[in-house]
């Protein structure tokens, strides 16, 4: 007689390095109402894990951790009229735990996967095109003739949104930490990439802008970052400050935003704009028909047993990859 496997998530009792994951069993009910039970088998790695598993941004204790996965519907609870068993799914906002073999989430955080994309390519970019799709049409309407600075160009997050503008008409300008990652933010779209791991690279920007400066300057790399973004802002121009991967961006009196040419600053998150069942369906057919298009691709860089997602934060920590890591229950 065969016995289904066990349950296994990654757990935390503790917040501190990798090594605080640990792959635990655990127990899981059916699905109660309005959910479905997901057997995964494909995790995406978001660089807000190593801030949760860090304590940077701190969770209740125990957890479990992750929010991107994809995997196919095994069990549905009462209520549930728009999933099936056999349905192929991702997920993106449906609360703390994607790191996990099976978990039960609502079905209204589910969005049911074309054809055309598989659960890997899923779990590598489904949160990360969902983040970058907020940023290129609600935080900033991209428009042909823009003038974008995507930092941290060549990360998961910095690829797909490279893309996006480009695909969008912009001009865009990336920033990354070495050479090799340059190549790979122009490979994919940008118009030019500098270096900003090497002093000058603020003037650096400006001149490949022409002078122009940016009409929005993509910021996820925060404490490195952030002062120069305020330098390569066009006037008028827009800050998007949306992570912190070197370290929290440093605090600035509201004047400065004036002296540096009445720019704007926006601080904003991809789950309030995915939290309405409705809003979360269209914007997740907005990223499929990007991957559809060819503008969303999935780059994977990395792939690590989930058993073993410490070796995936550690090398996340390491900044030795390009693309997006991928983890595998
Ligand atoms: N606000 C939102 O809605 C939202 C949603 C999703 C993700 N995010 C943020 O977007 C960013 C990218 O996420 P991701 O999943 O694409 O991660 P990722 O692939 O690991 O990308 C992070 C990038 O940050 C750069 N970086 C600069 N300084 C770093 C440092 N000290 N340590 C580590 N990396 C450093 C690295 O590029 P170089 O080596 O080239 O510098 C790396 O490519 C993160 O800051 C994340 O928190 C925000």
């Amino acid at each position: 007689m065969s016995t289904a496997p066990t349950p296994h998530a990654i757990r935390l009792t503790e917040f501190g390095p990798p090594d605080v994951m640990r792959w635990l069993p655990v127990d899981l009910p059916p699905p109660g109402p309005g959910q479905v039970q997901v057997q995964q088998s494909a995790v995406g790695f978001n660089y807000i894990d190593v801030y949760q598993r860090a304590g940077k941004y701190p969770l209740p204790s125990p957890t479990g951790l992750g929010h991107e996965a994809a995997g196919t519907v095994v069990a549905v609870g009462d209520g549930v009229r728009d999933l099936a068993v056999g349905d192929r799914v991702a997920m993106m906002n449906a609360g703390l735990g994607a790191y996990a073999t099976h978990r039960n989430v609502p079905a209204d955080k589910l969005a049911k996967l074309p054809a055309g994309v598989s659960e890997e390519d899923a779990a590598a970019v489904f949160f990360k095109a969902m983040t970058a799709q907020y940023l290129v049409k609600k935080t900033h309407a991209v428009q042909p003739g823009d003038i974008v600075v995507v930092h941290a160009a060549a990360g998961g997050v910095g690829l797909i949104l490279s893309a996006w503008c480009k695909a969008l008409g912009a001009t865009v300008i990336g920033t990354a930490g070495s050479a090799a990652k340059c190549a790979a933010a122009r490979a994919a779209g940008c118009d030019a990439a500098v270096d900003y791991s090497q002093p000058g690279w603020v003037e650096q920007v400006v001149a490949a802008t022409g002078g122009r400066k940016a009409r929005v300057v993509y910021d996820s790399v925060g404490a490195h970052t952030f002062m120069g973004s305020l330098d390569i802002a066009a006037r008028f121009g827009l800050v998007v400050l949306y992570g912190a991967a070197s370290g929290p961006a440093p605090a600035i009196e509201p004047e400065l935003l004036n002296k540096k040419g009445c720019l704007f600053l926006t601080r904003p998150s991809v789950f309030p704009h995915n939290d309405e069942v409705a809003t979360f369906r269209a914007n997740a057919a907005d990223v499929f028909d990007a991957m559809a298009r060819g503008i969303v691709k999935a780059s994977i860089g990395a792939r690590f047993p989930l058993a073993r997602a410490a070796d995936a934060h550690r090398f996340a920590e390491s900044r030795a990859g390009t693309g997006a890591i991928v983890m595998y229950p």
